[in-house]
């Protein structure tokens, strides 16, 4: 229970003695007579009680005082596009809220307790000026909750965007996209990689054309590989929308990879941008050797001084064991990588909350391959 004193927000079921509380129900947690924190009861969940705040105080209230809050902190980072809530990052437990525009709004309940605070969030987002609100209730979070499964409109009539992002714009559509609709993290990352974009580029997993649509608008003639279909469908109308063309190769990453270097292809920039490869502690392993695949074939594709931008967004992979992965994958490919300024992470909406070391996140290496 040191950690709980020390700010962790998860208490899990083997700390748990006993219990006197209903599911969803705001508790008191106690230790030794003493109390230590307050938060929200799950029963059937491996983390019971997620904590909320250490003062006695009343559950809506903690929740819209934070809200505000992160509303003024975040607007000052990026003042219409911007992850407002970002869970344990942000001292709200199990809630996501993604703000696109000032116009659609994405939110992902987690939590039993705060289910019920679901219209109270939209109607903050509507009373702020949003006028669309989406919930995106799925996923294993929620079945581990006990919660059922929702996606659809909570407030307003559109789900779609358009964001501008550095110098282009992307179209979000927070119904039918991954997550909550778009990679708000990665953004600083994109918006660098437009310094970059000349000569021939590879976005593998584009999603939407993330980082392939700002390298073509920077210059480069960019190839994207992605699997998904709607996916590869924006792509398209990213690149429409901003003026330029791109080739886009519907497909598995290693397969399409592997295909590239037997047609002897050669790339000045190759962008590796996988999807969470380990989701939990025990696939790390198997995720460690596909993320070494992945780089090794990025970095034989690449021209000699050549670029690559490699990311890796699953916490069970430390800043130092990814950067190992990769200088390994060089090693192996016999090249030099030399990294240019220090490993960047996931942009500064993505709040880390240090007693929560897995807020820490999204690793993203921007390396030139000798
Ligand atoms: C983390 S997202 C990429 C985000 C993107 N770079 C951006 O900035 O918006 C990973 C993408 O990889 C795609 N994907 C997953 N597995 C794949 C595979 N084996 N081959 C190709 N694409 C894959 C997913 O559909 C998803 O769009």
């Amino acid at each position: 229970m040191e950690n709980i004193a020390r700010g962790a927000l998860h208490i899990y079921a083997q700390n748990v003695e006993r219990v006197d509380a209903s599911p969803g129900d705001w508790v008191e947690v106690l230790h030794g007579g003493e109390t230590l924190a307050y938060g929200f009861y799950s029963p059937s969940s491996s983390i019971p009680v997620k904590v909320y705040s250490w003062e006695d105080e009343d559950p809506r209230e903690v929740i819209l005082q934070r809200l505000e809050w992160l509303w003024k902190r975040k607007r000052r980072l990026y003042p219409t596009t911007f992850r407002h809530v970002f869970a344990e990052g942000d001292l709200v437990p199990g809630l996501i809220v993604d703000v696109y525009g000032l116009e659609v709004a994405a939110l992902k309940v987690n939590v039993l307790g705060l289910e019920r605070f679901k219209e109270d969030i939209a109607d903050f987002l509507v009373e702020k000026g949003v006028e669309n609100v989406v919930e995106r209730n799925e996923g294993k979070g929620r079945k581990k909750e006990g919660l059922p499964l929702r996606k659809g409109l909570l407030r307003g009539k559109t789900y779609r965007s358009v964001i501008k992002e550095g110098n282009v714009e992307f179209i979000v559509d927070v119904l039918k996209g991954q997550k909550t609709g778009f990679y708000l993290d990665q953004r600083e990352n994109r918006v660098f990689s437009e310094k970059i974009g000349e000569g021939r580029a590879l976005d593998v997993f584009s999603y939407t054309g993330g980082f392939g649509v700002h390298l073509a608008a920077a210059g480069a003639s960019v190839t994207f590989v992605e699997m998904g279909k709607w996916e590869s469908g924006m792509i398209e109308k990213n690149l429409e929308l901003n003026g330029v063309e791109g080739r886009i190769i519907r497909g598995d990453a290693v397969d399409v990879l592997k295909r590239l270097l037997e047609q002897r292809e050669s790339f000045d920039v190759v962008s590796l941008d996988p999807p969470a490869l380990a989701k939990e502690g025990r696939d790390v392993e198997k995720a460690k050797r596909m993320y070494f695949l992945l780089n090794r074939l990025a970095i034989r594709l690449l021209k000699p001084g050549g670029i690559l931008l490699s990311s890796s967004c699953t916490h069970f992979l430390s800043p130092r064991e990814f950067l190992g992965i990769v200088r390994g994958a060089a090693q192996k490919e016999g090249r030099r990588l030399r990294m240019l300024g220090s490993l960047r992470g996931q942009a500064p909406d993505h709040t880390v909350y240090l007693p929560q070391p897995e807020t820490q996140y999204l690793k993203h290496g921007v390396f030139e391959v000798e």
